[in-house]
């Protein structure tokens, strides 16, 4: 069967030599395979310090084919870890992978020296232990590599994985939290394969609009089938991509309930049919298959792809414009489990009056960039203001507990806007008010429009700065990014 993503991977990706094999390697491939659930990690149950071990492995994606990966504790990916509000948690991070790394824990806010940013490194055979404060409210945030230039490498290896902060007002309100039965970790991804075996796009295409591939994976597996009880269901969605931008929605359109943005539960939830996701992005839904019926979870076309793949995409849409992500099988007898809350989380507002300074960052790419980027000493073809990253210098002061408009806007294609260490709330999209998918605190948001996003800064970076950059890692590894302390 001739698929839009054999046809788009083959023409374009894999350079047009691979088209037929590709497709017939897809029909042969075509099996479900259970839903993998990273192992979880229960920062209570478990004793102190917890290990996450770095290392190579090899996994089979399809049946019978062995690929090279990278993952913590694993072959690919990592577990889930599960850290409480109030404590202080301590991770032992030993680098077995034969090359430096860092660990980022993206959307904890702890102060620079413990966010496993760039200036964290971890050296070959090396074990680095940060001591973790959680002092943040119940939310979704995740770990993954974050060593200057091989972060696009190492993450699409398989070097992230999955850190839930949970509390007492989130137990209170009664969601649906068994990990792994009514309470799903999803990690999205697309990744390229031949013959079966995972395989690192590579060139011009992938650095200037980010890595892509022909097979969406969820915690790594393949056609992806997951059995869930006849209630509702919590989804945590995680675009762990490079760079490809999802838009979800259930098959039969119906309805769900977005709970939880990338800083914790929202005010109250919100009803929608569909959900866009960028990379770094997160959201937490529920879902009901009280109903019994099987149904898959779709994305649509990825409209943040290279110009000639959106085309061959538009122009394939005819035979089929969305691809299944993940198949649900709900099981066993219709249950009354958990309802759908009216209020979730009250949130102390921002104050506009507040704010005592404005900064613009504007996110280039393309040869000017990279030419601005070299003058500078950088190397990157991309930048932020049009300067490319450097180590060495420091972009940005900011002054502990202030709170600041970052005015922040893009070019040529969609960029999700990532800052360490902070949330923010969004205060003007395009110069209008944002919409219903823009509430909630935040650390990560995608940026085609200008924005104008509203930051508190409560975490101190001075031993180390933080980081804000691009999400689409690619951009990040060729210098769209930059950093700032707080004193
Ligand atoms: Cu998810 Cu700077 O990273
Ligand atoms: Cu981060
Ligand atoms: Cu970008």
């Amino acid at each position: 069967m001739l698929t839009r993503r054999s046809f788009v991977a083959g023409t374009v990706l894999a350079g047009g030599t691979a088209f037929a094999a590709a497709s017939i390697w897809r029909a042969a491939a075509a099996e479900p395979q259970k839903l993998r659930i990273p192992d979880l990690i229960d920062a209570r149950r478990h004793g102190q310090p917890i290990a996450l071990r770095a290392q190579a492995g090899r996994t089979s994606f399809f049946p019978g084919q062995e690929s090279r990966t990278l993952g913590y504790n694993g072959n690919y990916l990592g577990p889930t870890l599960r850290v409480h509000r109030g404590d202080d948690v301590e991770i032992a991070v030993t680098n077995a992978l034969g090359e430096d790394t860092t660990v980022h824990w993206h959307g904890l806010l702890i102060p620079g020296e413990l966010d496993g940013g760039p200036h964290q490194m971890i050296r070959q055979g090396a074990t680095w232990r940060p001591m973790l404060p959680i002092r943040q409210p119940a939310a979704t945030l995740w770990y993954h590599s974050h060593v200057h230039g091989r972060t696009a490498e190492q993450v699409y290896a398989g070097l992230s994985g999955l850190l839930l902060v949970t509390d007492d007002d989130e137990k209170a309100l009664g969601l649906p939290s068994e990990y792994g039965l009514d309470d799903l970790p999803l990690v999205l991804q697309d990744r390229q394969f031949e013959d079966g075996r995972l395989v690192l796009p590579d060139g011009m295409m992938a650095q200037m609009h980010g890595r892509r591939g022909d097979t969406l994976l969820v915690n790594g597996t393949v056609n992806p089938v997951a059995r869930v009880p006849r209630r509702l269901v919590r989804l945590r969605l995680v675009n762990g991509s490079n760079a490809r931008i999802y838009h979800l929605a259930f098959e039969d359109g119906r309805p769900f309930h977005w709970i939880a943005s990338e800083g914790g539960l929202l005010e109250r939830p919100v009803e929608l049919r569909s959900l866009s996701l960028a990379p770094g992005e997160r959201a937490e839904i529920l879902v009901d298959f009280a109903d019994g019926r099987s149904i898959v979870l779709e994305t649509g076309m990825d409209t943040n792809a290279p110009m000639m793949m959106g085309m061959l995409a538009r122009a394939s849409d005819l035979i089929t414009g969305r691809e299944p992500v993940l198949r649900f099988e709900p099981q066993g007898e219709e249950e009354t489990g958990a309802k759908v809350p009216e209020r979730l989380m009250a949130h102390e507002r921002l104050d506009v009056s507040r704010v005592v300074r404005r900064r613009r960052f504007a996110m280039t790419m393309g040869m000017g960039g990279m030419m601005r980027g070299m003058m500078d000493g950088g190397m990157g073809m991309h930048g932020i203001n049009g300067c490319a990253f450097d180590m060495e210098r420091i972009d940005e002061e900011v002054r502990l507990g202030d709170v600041e408009i970052w005015e922040v806007s893009g070019a040529m294609m969609a960029h999700p806007f990532h800052v360490h260490g902070v949330h923010f709330e969004m205060l003007s999209r395009n110069g209008a008010a944002p919409g219903p998918r823009d509430q909630g605190l935040r650390d990560t948001v995608v940026v085609q429009e200008p924005v104008e996003l509203l930051v508190r800064f409560t975490q101190p970076a001075v031993a180390a700065p933080f980081m804000y950059h691009c999400h689409i890692l690619e951009h990040e590894d060729n210098g769209m990014m930059g950093q700032f302390v707080v004193r």
